[in-house]
């Protein structure tokens, strides 16, 4: 007592007062630091101008696009169908169009599309287009952006993408029935660079729980399910096929596209004697290529590569394998025949505004989200309750608000407080993961689905240029079916 009262006196006698003043600046600077720490380490204030990461966001990508004029128009109609996926057995499914995968479009940069929803389906449904920025009313998230579209209704979604890439796009009512059934589909913008490969091609990877009759298994959303990291296959196809094969000559040159549309399932998709290169992201160009075959392939992920097949390749095959777990899974396979033809020659078709934002790390979390799970007792869940999943202790549809400030640079952290994987989704917006466990990293490409290891934080910027409110999910289907959902607005 008596020791802080002399320290007071010094700092008040008019003598020592300009010592006084800056050991007490000293004094609070220190204590700053240390009690605003964080568990990672890093400080809870701004070291860092976040004006000077915003000015190395510039031209990272378009905040609005000029549309070119053109409209491709279809109509799309959501139903009940069959498919044959083992020889000699229909599969029951609900398709768009009646193909699992549904339609591949393919439009140019600058292009409207224009679809002519109608449901046939026995429940409601919406069409959510996954890694679009689209106008927030089109962005097919019921009772966020839209009524749900009753069975024999219609709806028409009509916008102009603002990226050229890989995108592709899934129902967001019951997401974890529809999507297994086979609902979804895949949407291209075609950049001028896409011209010029020898072939370019998707290869949509999805798997189903199959019962021994080869029908989908009725039942979703199992509290087994739920528990774990939800709904995983016992088959896996490539567009919907069990034995996807990419016919080629020697000396192609071929961008492969993946879109992972499965429930649950995540991929570490490699060739193991192929080199091949990775040029964009979640349909985004990255920075700089570098080697595919150690990136996961998360629900909604998707990763796009550059490949040449060797001039002296006829006659081989190159398998395509899974190897996110022990086992490895057989996908799909490149076949080369013929002879060998004229490698188109360009650069890697890379985004080098993507900022590296070195310092990202220097700024405060915005916004932290907390995963977790809660048993849920009772409630038409069966006799042992059922597993609730939540984001900051709130199930959806209740859960935490949040404002990103439009146009600025903006944190968020994930901090999994569980022992599942949780791929995380933002809607309508790139975000870059900055951190993970509290130590910077460097992607040197923009994401929209993140995988979050158990017991793992990563730590997110963004720079939101597309107002309205978004959906901020698990793309675990069954995590989001079960509350893992949260929404944020831009504005
Ligand atoms: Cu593919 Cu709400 O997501
Ligand atoms: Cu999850």
């Amino acid at each position: 007592m008596s020791k802080n009262f002399n320290f007071i006196r010094v700092i008040l006698s008019t003598k020592s007062l300009t010592v006084g003043v800056v050991l007490a600046i000293i004094v609070a600077g220190v204590l700053i630091i240390f009690s605003n720490k964080n568990d990672f380490g890093y400080s809870q204030v701004d070291k860092v101008d976040r004006g000077e990461l915003l000015a190395e966001f510039e031209g990272a990508y378009l905040e609005d696009i000029k549309a070119n004029g053109t409209v491709v128009e279809m109509d799309m109609v959501a139903q009940e169908s069959e498919i044959e996926i083992f020889d000699g057995y229909k599969t029951k499914v609900w398709a768009y169009n009646g193909t699992v995968p549904g339609p591949e479009i393919r439009i140019k940069l600058g292009d409207k599309l224009k679809i002519n929803f109608t449901n046939n389906l026995p429940q409601d449904t919406t069409i959510h287009f996954h890694g679009v920025r689209v106008p927030n009313a089109m962005d097919g998230v019921p009772g966020v952006t839209q009524d749900p579209i009753k069975p024999g209704e219609k709806f028409v979604y009509e916008f102009v993408p603002k990226d050229a890439g890989t995108y592709w796009f899934h129902p967001h009512v019951r997401t974890s029935e529809q999507v297994e059934r086979g609902l979804f589909g895949t949407l291209i913008v075609e950049d001028e660079v896409d011209a010029k490969y020898s072939q370019d091609v998707m290869w949509l990877v999805d798997d189903w729980r199959m019962t021994e009759d080869m029908q989908v298994y009725g039942e979703f959303n199992t509290p087994m399910d739920l528990m774990h990291d939800g709904r995983w296959g016992n088959v896996i196809t490539v567009n919907g096929k069990l034995d996807e094969v990419l016919n080629v000559s020697p000396g192609e040159r071929i961008r492969l596209r993946f879109v992972n549309a499965s429930n649950a399932r995540i991929y570490i998709p490699n060739f193991k004697d192929l080199e091949a290169k990775i040029i964009a992201v979640d349909g985004m160009n990255v920075k700089e290529v570098f080697d595919f075959g150690n990136l996961e392939l998360s629900p909604g992920n998707r990763i796009d590569i550059d490949i040449t097949i060797p001039k002296d390749a006829t006659g081989k095959e190159y398998q395509l394998y899974d190897n996110f777990r022990q086992e490895e899974n057989k996908l799909a396979k490149i076949r080369v025949t013929g002879k060998p033809v004229e490698t188109p020659e360009f650069g890697f078709p890379v985004n080098l505004k993507v900022p590296d934002w070195e310092n990202a790390t220097e700024v405060s979390i915005d916004k932290e989200y907390r995963l977790n799970a809660r048993r849920k007792t009772g409630q038409g869940m069966g006799m042992m309750g059922g597993t609730e999943w939540t984001i900051n202790e709130k199930a959806y549809p209740d859960y935490d608000p949040y404002t990103f400030k439009y146009a600025e640079f903006n944190t968020m952290r994930f901090t999994n407080q569980s022992a599942r994987l949780h791929p995380m989704h933002l809607h309508g917006q790139f975000f870059k993961v900055i951190a993970r466990d509290g130590v910077a990293v460097s992607e040197p490409y923009f994401r929209d689905t993140v995988l979050v290891y158990p017991n793992q934080t990563v730590d997110l910027a963004l720079v939101p240029l597309d107002k309205g409110v978004w959906v901020n999910h698990c793309h675990i289907l069954e995590h989001a079916e079960a509350g893992m959902v949260t929404a944020v607005t831009v504005e």
